[in-house]
C-alpha cells in the first residue's frame, strides 16, 4: 500500500485498538480464570451484606447495557452491578431506540462508541452480535446472551451458586432437563461444568436434544427418571419464541409436562433444583418444586449480582490480554 495516501491507507486498515479482553463465551476462560472470577464474586458478595453497599472501584468508568431482547434478571443485575461499583451506566433497550427506525447493530455500536464506553454488555437474538460490537467499539464486550449460542455470565453465576451451596463443583453430577436445543444457557453451562470437573446428563425429548451434543462431554437420556441420580437438577425453560413455527418438537405442552416436567414426585429429598428464569410454572417445573427449600432459583439471581460485579471489575482491571474476536460477523 506504499502508493496510497496515508489518510486513505488508514481508512483501509482495521482500527488500531489496544488489546481488550471480552467475555463472549465460556470457551474464552480457563479453569483458573473461572476460579478467579468466582473468588472475586465471593468478595463482592460480602459487600452486598453491608449497610452501605456501594464501592468506589469503577468510579469514572462507563458501562453501556444494550439489550435487543427482553430481560429481567440479566439487565437489572448488570445495571445494579455497575452502579454498585460506582460506574456511570447507560441502559438502552432496542424497543424505543433508533433500532425501531431501522438502524443496524453496526451503526448503533459506532454511535455508542462515540461516548468511549469502557464496557458494552449486549444481548441480541443473533449469534455473533457481541463480536460485531467488539469490532466496532473500543470497549470490552460482555455477551449477555446471543441467540442460542452463549450466555457466559449465567453459567458463571450458576457455577458460583452450586459452589456456594454444595461446597464445590468438581465431581458433582448435574442433570440439565428440557429444551436444550434452543438454550444458550445449556451450552454455556455444559462447558462451565465440564471445565470445573462436574459430570452432566442432558434429559429431554429427542427433538429438543441436539444430535451429537455428547461431543461436549455430556451424556444424554430421554427418560425423566435419569434426574434422580443427579446432585443438581437444572430445569430449562421451554423457549417457545425460538421454536420454528410448525415444527413439532413435542406433541403438546401438556404432554411435555406429563413426560418431562419436574414435579415433586420426580426428585429426591435434598436434591437441589435450579432454573435460570423466567420460569413457566406448571410447564417445565411444578410450582411446588420451584418454591421448595431446596430450590436455588432466588439464590441464582442474588449470585448474578456478585458475579456480574466480578466480571466488570475483572475485565477493567486484570491485564490487557486480548481474546480474539472472529472476523466480521455482520448482523442486521
Ligand atoms: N436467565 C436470564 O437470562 O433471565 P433474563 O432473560 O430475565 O435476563
Amino acid at each position: 500500500m506504499a502508493d496510497v495516501h496515508p489518510l486513505i491507507r488508514d481508512e483501509l486498515l482495521p482500527p488500531e485498538r489496544p488489546p481488550r479482553r471480552h467475555l463472549i463465551s465460556i470457551a474464552d476462560l480457563s479453569r483458573e480464570e473461572v476460579e478467579r472470577l468466582l473468588g472475586l464474586a465471593r468478595a463482592f458478595a460480602r459487600s452486598l451484606d453491608r449497610d452501605v453497599k456501594k464501592l468506589p472501584t469503577l468510579r469514572g468508568r462507563t458501562v453501556v447495557n444494550l439489550f435487543y431482547e427482553s430481560s429481567t434478571r440479566t439487565s437489572s443485575s448488570f445495571e445494579l452491578a455497575a452502579k454498585r461499583l460506582s460506574a456511570d451506566v447507560m441502559s438502552i433497550k432496542a424497543a424505543g431506540s433508533a433500532v425501531d427506525k431501522g438502524e443496524s447493530l453496526k451503526d448503533t455500536a459506532l454511535t455508542i462508541g462515540c461516548y468511549d464506553p469502557d464496557v458494552v454488555v449486549i444481548r441480541h437474538p443473533e449469534i455473533g452480535a457481541p463480536h460485531l460490537v467488539a469490532r466496532h467499539t473500543g470497549a470490552h464486550v460482555v455477551n449477555a446472551g446471543d441467540g442460542k449460542h452463549q450466555h457466559p455470565t449465567q453459567a458463571l453465576l450458576d457455577l458460583y451458586t452450586i459452589d456456594e451451596e454444595l461446597g464445590g463443583v468438581e465431581n458433582l453430577h448435574v442433570a440439565i432437563v428440557g429444551d436444550v436445543l434452543h438454550s444458550r444457557v445449556a451450552r454455556s453451562l455444559i462447558q462451565g461444568l465440564r471445565l470445573m470437573g462436574a459430570s452432566v446428563t442432558l434429559v429431554g425429548p429427542p427433538p429438543l436434544i441436539p444430535r451429537g451434543i455428547e461431543a461436549m462431554g455430556c451424556e444424554v437420556s430421554h427418560e425423566i427418571d435419569a434426574v434422580r441420580e443427579a446432585d443438581v437438577v437444572y430445569v430449562l425453560r421451554m423457549q417457545k419464541e425460538r421454536m420454528q413455527a410448525g415444527a413439532n418438537y413435542v406433541p403438546s405442552l401438556r404432554e411435555y409436562t406429563a413426560r418431562w416436567g419436574v414435579t415433586p414426585e420426580r426428585i429426591r429429598p435434598g436434591q437441589r433444583v435450579m432454573h435460570p428464569g423466567p420460569m413457566n410454572r406448571g410447564v417445565e417445573i411444578d410450582g411446588e418444586v420451584a418454591d421448595a427449600a431446596n430450590a436455588l432459583i432466588e439464590r441464582q439471581v442474588r449470585s448474578g449480582l456478585a458475579v456480574r460485579m466480578a466480571v466488570l471489575y475483572d475485565l477493567l482491571t486484570h491485564g490487557p490480554v486480548a481474546v480474539a474476536a472472529p472476523e466480521t460477523l455482520e448482523v442486521a
